[in-house]
């Protein structure tokens, strides 16, 4: 049995785990899906078959050649890329970005954070010093982050080291935002235990009160990382699965020759196409 349904309502039937017709093919907007995935768990294990799950990408005439380059300068191309996927209406958060850091053994964990800045120096986000995210940085100082805007097929993969911006960039920032944002950033302790959601919302409400007349001063536990790439990444999916995959590095300190098959491009960085 076949049927067309929107992907939205797709997504709240899959959520709600109603029962769906084990394959279902679904348009939403120039995207087909083959699905034989959203089925409804029974009993005590739930067991997903995911195999047949897989996106009509482009044709391969729409492929992203070298010569498709706005820039050889990759913060440049990023700005392209980035701008593309702000303009696209079925993208609700383009500045939304997957954070991987990594405790000191090598321990990786991952959550999503909102880009706020980018610039040859780097890519900007704000969050608690104190988080788990922030004390992973603390002692291992390096990040890989990954934009996914799927309406474009595209995915951006960007490592790097990370330093907290300086204190006077984090405060602007802080009092540029909407009061009950910074109440929020003083109310939550974040990644610590609470004993319920009545204490966060006393302690909302107790702030509320305190800064009713006043300026929130910025917590000394919250401000500004800049993550300065060494390594950015443009993937183009396609339907054929020969996915578009250049990749930029910066060049070796004092290395001036190029590896096989690496190009060089502006501002220190080479480039090179992978295999996908
Ligand atoms: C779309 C989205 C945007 C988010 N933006 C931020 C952000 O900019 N800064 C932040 O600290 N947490 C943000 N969060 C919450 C984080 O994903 C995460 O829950 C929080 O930072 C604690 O992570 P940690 O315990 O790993 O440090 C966002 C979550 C989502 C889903």
């Amino acid at each position: 049995m076949r049927r067309i349904l929107s992907a939205n309502l797709l997504r709240n039937t899959c959520l709600f785990g109603a029962n769906l017709p084990s394959h279902a093919s679904v348009a939403a907007g120039r995207q087909t899906w083959t699905l034989n995935s959203c089925r409804k768990s029974s009993g005590e294990t739930t067991s997903m078959d995911l195999s047949d799950m897989r996106k009509k990408y482009k044709g391969d005439e729409e492929c992203f050649e070298e010569s498709q380059l706005v820039s050889l300068d990759p913060i440049k191309q990023f700005g392209n890329w980035f701008d593309d996927a702000t303009k696209c209406p079925e993208i609700g958060e383009a500045n939304a970005m997957c954070i991987a850091t990594a405790s000191k053994e090598g321990r990786p964990s991952a959550r999503m954070v909102l880009l706020k800045g980018y610039s040859n120096e780097g890519f900007r986000f704000f969050s608690n010093y104190e988080s788990r995210k922030g004390s992973e940085l603390e002692s291992n100082p390096y990040a890989c982050l990954v934009f996914y805007w799927e309406p474009l097929n595209r995915q951006i993969r960007i490592e790097g080291s990370v330093e907290r911006i300086p204190y006077q960039s984090s405060c602007d920032y802080f009092h540029s935002r909407p009061k009950s944002s910074q109440i929020g950033a003083v109310v939550s302790r974040q990644s610590t235990p609470v004993p319920n959601r009545d204490y966060l919302r006393q302690k909302n409400a107790e702030l509320e009160e305190k800064y009713k007349d006043t300026e929130v001063p910025m917590p000394d536990y919250w401000g500004g990382y800049i993550v300065k790439p060494s390594l950015i990444e443009f993937w183009q999916g396609q339907t054929n699965r020969l996915h578009d995959r250049i990749v930029f590095t910066r060049a070796k300190d004092g290395e001036s020759e190029l590896g096989e098959f690496q190009h060089s491009a502006e501002g220190g960085w080479v480039y090179q196409r992978l295999s996908p």
